[in-house]
């Protein structure tokens, strides 16, 4: 069901300095800031080749990020994110076999305009395992 890796996403407290970041080191191509109020954070990604980082800032402190903002208070990695043919179809394949899906369970329009949703993180070692519709 996993088909391409999408995305490695990196939780930040200033996107603007994190871009520029990327840029100075490694003359990075970075796409400009979006706003997301629906996830409550601000994206940008940083362009390579086959793939690309996803930097976050939460919009505010109801954002999901500023929990882990405040447990990682310098960022840090937050969730992959990896393409499927069929969201709800590999969604309802993995409820049936016991796999916990956040939040309402509902695919949502996600930064690349692209439904998405995410698994718990708890039954995958901890680690945000984002699902995007190819
Ligand atoms: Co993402």
């Amino acid at each position: 069901m996993l088909k391409k890796f999408n995305h490695l996403a990196i939780a930040v407290k200033n996107i603007k300095k994190a871009s520029e970041m990327y840029k100075h080191a490694f003359d990075a191509k970075v796409s400009s800031p979006k706003s997301y109020p629906k996830h409550g954070v601000k994206v940008v990604f940083v362009e390579m080749d086959n793939s690309k980082i996803e930097l976050m800032e939460p919009l505010d402190g109801h954002s999901p990020i500023s929990n882990f903002l405040k447990k990682h208070p310098e960022g840090g990695i937050h969730h992959i994110c990896v393409e499927v043919e069929n969201i709800y179809k590999v969604r309802d394949n993995l409820i049936e076999k016991g796999f916990r899906i956040l939040g309402d369970g509902q695919p949502k329009i996600g930064a690349h305009d692209k439904l998405v949703l995410f698994l718990h993180p708890k039954d995958f070692n901890n680690t945000l395992i984002e699902l995007e519709q190819e």
